[in-house]
């Protein structure tokens, strides 16, 4: 009995990721803004108003590659480190969040895309991604196997 509930536990840890939750989220690098409609394939994760931010890794690269990114080109992937949140919130001026999805690069093989992909449901900060695979990268690299699984398509 005891030894069944071990090997549960363990299984149980295997499907979480270690990403932290990023309590700072509100002071990173602010990069774009906009909101998710009915009819988007997004609506029915995180419907409404969101924020993206970054960490300064990742802003760092963002910022040089500016110019790359805006044209909708391929820029030079994120440096290991790089951390890419997306705050969407239950109203509409960015007061209280809903939901935080978080991308954290580890340039790993064994990570999608070499990426760790994590979600928390506020305000417990309970984990939501079981499968990063199917519940996140899939979407991010549908049809596009050689990019770098960023979105970030109304940069400002
Ligand atoms: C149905 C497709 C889809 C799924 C599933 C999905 N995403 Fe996204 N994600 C997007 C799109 C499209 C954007 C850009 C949205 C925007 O800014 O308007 C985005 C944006 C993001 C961003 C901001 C960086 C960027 O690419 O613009 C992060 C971080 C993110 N998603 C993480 C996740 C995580 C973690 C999961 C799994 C829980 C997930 N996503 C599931 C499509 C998806």
């Amino acid at each position: 009995m005891g030894r069944v509930f071990v090997f549960l536990l363990i299984i149980g840890f295997g499907f979480t990721s270690d990403v932290p939750f990023p309590e700072n989220w509100k002071n990173m690098n602010f990069v774009e803004k906009g909101v998710i409609l009915r009819g988007n394939p997004l609506y029915g994760i995180v419907p409404g108003f969101h924020k993206t931010f970054m960490n300064d890794t990742a802003y760092k690269h963002f910022k040089k590659h500016f110019t790359t990114f805006k044209q909708k080109g391929s820029p030079p992937p994120f440096p290991k480190g790089a951390e890419v949140v997306f705050v969407n919130f239950k109203d509409k001026e960015g007061k209280v969040p809903r939901i935080i999805l978080i991308m954290y690069k580890t340039g790993k093989a064994e990570d999608e895309g070499g990426w760790k992909w994590e979600g928390f449901l506020m305000p417990d900060k309970k984990r939501i991604v079981k499968n990063p695979a199917k519940d996140c990268a899939n979407c991010h690299y549908k049809g596009q196997k050689d990019w770098d699984g960023i979105f970030i398509p109304h940069a400002k």
